[in-house]
């Protein structure tokens, strides 16, 4: 697993890479950050070759990584940074994988580019927009950034985002997570939320997801409810659907080696086609 900068012409981007082959982009939750993806990056199955990037502001940041725009920036900007990172590395095609946040920005991509992805992987994700009363959620986490900042965002969240099993079995993963969460800034996170909150309804977009598609809940995930999940799967032709039953959101970090099989074994389809 490398730990690589690519310098972009309006911004550096820092991502990390691991393996050599066909194509897997992931793309994280929010606020956290590329790193989220080390359990898979370490556990790829040959054959291919993963970026996880910091999607813009996070993490990577500081005066060479030039964060312009984050004031402005939508899940589209999000989605431009992505297929400009993978023109840079020559990556044409991949495997899109995003969890969360991550799946707002999938669907963005699947909006502009749908001809550069070859698969797709929707964790712990949505299609539909913010409702009224998550509307007024995102406002109240605005404000809590702003005036407490990362830490006090750490500690709302984390609690949501792990699993009840995780929480009580795996006591370190609060802390892996909540220092994930801290190594960011208020303006990243405050940019984030806005773009979240201005996001569209991906649901019509859904009957015409031609790639292979396979969509990964967690039994336990408080934000994103099973049945949620399972409709967004009925809705997408020919999808698969994978429930990590004692996992919350992050899945991929509270049960990673059934989130890496289920994703070999997705991967595995891909290459066969
Ligand atoms: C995430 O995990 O990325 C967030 O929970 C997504 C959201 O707040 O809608």
């Amino acid at each position: 697993m490398h730990v690589r900068v690519a310098n972009l012409p309006d911004r550096c981007v820092r991502y990390l890479e691991s393996g050599s082959g066909r194509a897997l982009v992931l793309l994280h939750a929010f606020p956290l950050s590329a790193d989220q993806w080390l359990p898979q990056l370490h556990r790829l199955p040959p054959g291919w070759r993963a970026v996880a990037p910091d999607l813009r502001g996070f993490r990577g940041h500081g005066p060479a990584f030039a964060d312009v725009g984050l004031e402005s920036a939508t899940v589209d900007t999000h989605a431009r940074d992505v297929l400009a990172l993978m023109t840079h590395l020559d990556i044409d095609r991949a495997v899109v994988a995003g969890l969360s946040m991550g799946g707002y920005i999938a669907f963005a991509l699947l909006r502009a580019a749908p001809e550069r992805l070859s698969g797709l992987v929707l964790a712990n994700t949505r299609a539909t927009p913010d409702s009224a009363e998550a509307l007024e959620g995102r406002d109240r986490m605005i404000a809590l950034a702003r005036s407490q900042g990362p830490a006090a965002i750490a500690r709302e969240m984390v609690p949501k985002l792990l699993g009840e099993t995780s929480r009580r079995e795996q006591p370190d993963l609060a802390q892996v997570v909540t220092t994930l969460i801290e190594r960011n800034t208020v303006d990243a996170m405050v940019s984030a939320l806005q773009a979240m909150k201005t996001r569209p309804d991906s649901t019509p977009l859904l009957a015409s997801i031609a790639c292979p598609t396979l969509v990964v809940a967690g039994g336990e995930d408080v934000l994103v409810t099973r049945s949620e999940m399972d409709r967004m799967q009925r809705a997408i032709p020919g999808a698969n659907f994978t429930i990590l039953e004692r996992a919350g959101h992050l899945t991929n970090l509270e049960a990673p080696t059934g989130f890496i099989e289920a994703l070999s074994g997705f991967l595995y389809g891909v290459a066969r086609r």
